[in-house]
């Protein structure tokens, strides 16, 4: 099936919320229920950017996302899509993004005054969590990590680089 096409203009928010190295993250609609990860990508046909490196980066955020937020660890995904905007240059570009759960929260790096966790061992909680599901995040940091403020629960966000093997198995001991 064909990916779904959306114009940037059709995001709700007009600013983005976070820019990191693979793109920006804005709110996607009025309710602020869903946001949406943009990755960089100049591609100005559709062909192009099904054969850029963006798109890969997209596919693999989705995958983690999915697989982790049904363990809870991770904001939900909704919908990988295409988003469409008049490039710099001229005529127009397409660019990979993933909609997701937005969290009304704050990631371990945004001074906030109640954020009294130990942020080194929670963060090593939830890794060893992924990676018994064996999403291995590979990027796990402080501005990856969202503490939701309605769970107060600590959840990964930017999973396009994560590797995903079989999940690790607990073995339990044959009693003799
Ligand atoms: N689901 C989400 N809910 C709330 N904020 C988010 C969400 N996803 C991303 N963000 C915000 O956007 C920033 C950038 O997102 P991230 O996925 O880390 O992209 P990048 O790969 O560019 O670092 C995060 O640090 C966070 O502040
Ligand atoms: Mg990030």
């Amino acid at each position: 099936m064909a990916t779904k096409v959306i114009k940037k203009s059709d995001i709700y928010s007009r600013k983005s919320r976070g820019d990191g190295a693979s793109g920006e993250y804005r709110i996607f609609n009025r309710a602020k229920t869903r946001g949406i990860k943009i990755f960089f990508s100049d591609a100005s046909t559709l062909h192009e950017v099904y054969r850029d490196s963006a798109w890969e980066e997209a596919k693999c955020e989705f995958k983690g996302l999915k697989l982790a937020s049904k363990a809870g660890l991770a904001p939900k995904p909704y919908k990988l899509v295409l988003v469409k905007e008049k490039s710099y240059y001229g005529g127009v570009q397409y660019r990979p993004a993933v909609i997701m759960q937005h969290i009304k929260g704050h990631t371990y790096d945004t001074p906030d005054d109640h954020n009294d966790i130990d942020t080194s061992d929670e963060l090593a909680a939830l890794n060893e969590k992924l990676t018994n599901l064996g999403i291995h995040h590979g990027d796990l940091h402080g501005e990856n990590a969202i503490i939701c403020h309605k769970t107060q629960k600590l959840m990964a966000i930017d999973f396009a680089f994560c590797n995903i093997t079989k999940p690790k198995r607990i073995r339990r001991r044959r009693k003799k």
